[in-house]
């Protein structure tokens, strides 16, 4: 069974007791509207802990966009439903003012002392197109880890960036460990999102153009190129003419991040694209030197 806790304070007593148990504890931070990529990071944090726990909540403090916050899909009873096919031992929700008593400026925002600084893997690419972005994903994340005290927490790795940044977060907290699991995709290459949900079947037939690019500049990696620019510049022409409008396509070093790309030739490589579909804005990535999350 898995128990529907009923606020953030449930949550927080519910681990306490699994600790006090001496069960080992797992945590999946979500945003709800859960698919199969989020149910293989639930399975892995069931195989590799005692107890697990799932957070649900779409986070006002980490959209730019009024309108995206509102259209994000939202479906609690099925979530739970499907928590419960994979052994998830509880799940919780909350409300912004549960998650932060006393602490919130209005249903969207915290007082300015609330929020967590996500420091210089924010900087850039997702960071320079979403302004305030990273900041929520921060505190939200920062305040969740203080609430579950889990072991190890799990994250996909289609958000790259996000990964670095919650990585860089836990260290400076002295935990959890962060588990980055592998990028689920549908069988024609597009990344499982739950925005997926909201593309219109024009705009899913043109959303796997974006791993197509991701592999063609794989592609020039394998045949030797290393200069970030000339990987870019394959992304670039790979997704022109796709119906999809770009914010970005670019080549990072995932050891060393860069706000901006970094001076060829690498010897690591991630290419990264945020592309709109409509009002649909989908991000992925690929190692092009193969170095997959495990
Ligand atoms: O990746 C997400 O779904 C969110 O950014 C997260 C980590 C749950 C924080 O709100």
């Amino acid at each position: 069974m898995t128990a529907l806790l009923e606020d953030p304070a449930a949550a927080e007593r519910w681990c306490a007791a699994q600790r006090a148990a001496g069960r080992s504890l797992g945590f999946v931070p979500t945003m709800g509207a859960l698919h199969a990529g989020h149910l293989a990071l639930v399975e892995r944090a069931v195989a590799e802990n005692d107890a697990t726990l799932v957070s649900v909540f779409v986070n006002p403090l980490q959209f730019d966009d009024a309108g995206d916050f509102r259209a994000y899909p939202r479906d609690l009873a099925g979530d739970a439903r499907l928590l419960e096919t994979v052994g998830c031992g509880a799940v919780f929700s909350g409300t912004l003012e549960q998650f932060f008593p006393g602490r919130c400026a209005s249903a969207t925002e915290l007082e300015p002392g609330a929020y967590v600084d996500p420091g210089p893997t924010a900087e850039g690419l997702e960071g320079a197109h979403r302004a305030g972005h990273f900041r929520g994903v921060a505190t939200i994340v920062d305040r969740l880890f203080d609430l579950v005290r889990c072991d190890r927490a799990y994250f996909g790795a289609k958000d790259f960036q996000q990964t670095l940044v919650v990585g860089d977060l836990a260290r400076r907290r002295g935990g959890p460990a962060v588990v980055v699991c592998p990028t689920h995709r549908e069988p024609d290459g597009l990344a499982m999102s739950s925005r997926n949900l909201l593309l219109t079947p024009a705009q899913r037939e043109r959303a796997p153009a974006i791993h197509a690019a991701l592999a063609a500049a794989r592609e020039r990696w394998r045949s030797g190129e290393r200069d970030p620019d000339e990987l870019a510049s394959t992304l670039r022409a790979r997704l022109a003419d796709t119906g999809l409008a770009l914010d970005y396509a670019e080549v990072r070093d995932p050891r060393a991040w860069t706000a901006h790309a970094p001076a060829g030739p690498l010897e690591r490589a991630v290419a990264l694209v945020a592309a709109r579909a409509g009002d649909v804005r989908l991000i992925d990535n690929l190692r092009l030197d193969g170095e997959d999350a495990a």
